[in-house]
């Protein structure tokens, strides 16, 4: 039978690694959504192209081949015929990829693909900020994963009052969260949505979280 399970969270809430894991747990494939638009940001920035140009960064969408791996085991991303895969998780990426995911045609583009993409895949996970509400809304779970904004700096190796780098890591992760929370809502679930609050729990424990979401 298919199954869809969706997974949206802000940064720092243990999305990717725990849907991986749940992943692998169900012999389901694994989609990171956000991978999708780090791909393009960084495309985008290598071409030249004016990240504040909102029809150039649609069109480069449109025009874009990419391609992503949905094992949970072998995350591989790839542009054109650039394997980016290390590359997007640089922090000029994080700092600008707002600027696509707020993009409004950006996001239909990266939407109809990702639906695709599930559709294609028999057993999936699909991870992101906008999953449970808009690109699988149908899923057979979807659940939000919260995390207060202490635990989810504290994963990050972060805190507030840390040494000055640490605090300005921590405000770039915040502001992140916040620039991408005006185009989508994934800080309160939507109906039918299952929150996991795993601000105190381990990692074990918040997969198990989530299998139990997904079991009722
Ligand atoms: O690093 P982090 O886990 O916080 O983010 P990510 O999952 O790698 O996603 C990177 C960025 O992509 C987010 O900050 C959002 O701007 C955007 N994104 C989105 O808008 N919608 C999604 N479904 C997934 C990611």
């Amino acid at each position: 039978a298919r199954l869809v399970i969706a997974i949206d969270g802000p940064s720092g809430s243990g999305k990717s690694s725990v849907s991986k894991a749940v992943a692998r747990k169900l012999g389901a494939a694994y989609l990171d959504t956000g991978a999708m638009y780090r791909a393009i940001t960084y495309s985008v920035l290598a071409d030249g192209t004016d990240l504040d140009d909102a029809a150039a960064v649609a069109q480069a969408v449109r025009d874009a081949k990419l391609s992503i791996s949905v094992d949970p085991d072998a995350e591989l991303v790839v542009i054109g015929e650039t394997d980016v895969t290390e590359a997007i998780r640089e922090p000029r990426i994080s700092e600008q990829v707002s600027a696509v995911a707020t993009n409004l045609d950006a996001r239909a583009e990266l939407v109809r693909r990702q639906q695709e993409i599930i559709a294609a895949n028999t057993r999936i996970v699909a991870e992101g900020r906008d999953i449970t509400t808009v690109v699988a809304p149908d899923a057979d779970a979807r659940i939000l994963l919260t995390a207060s904004e202490e635990a989810r700096l504290r994963r990050r190796g972060l805190q507030l009052g840390g040494t000055q780098n640490d605090a300005q890591l921590a405000t770039q992760v915040l502001a992140r969260d916040a620039k991408d929370s005006t185009v989508v809502n994934f800080t309160q679930a939507a109906d039918g949505v299952m929150t996991v609050d795993s601000s105190d729990l381990d990692f074990e424990q918040t997969i198990a979280a989530v299998l139990d979401a997904v079991d009722t």
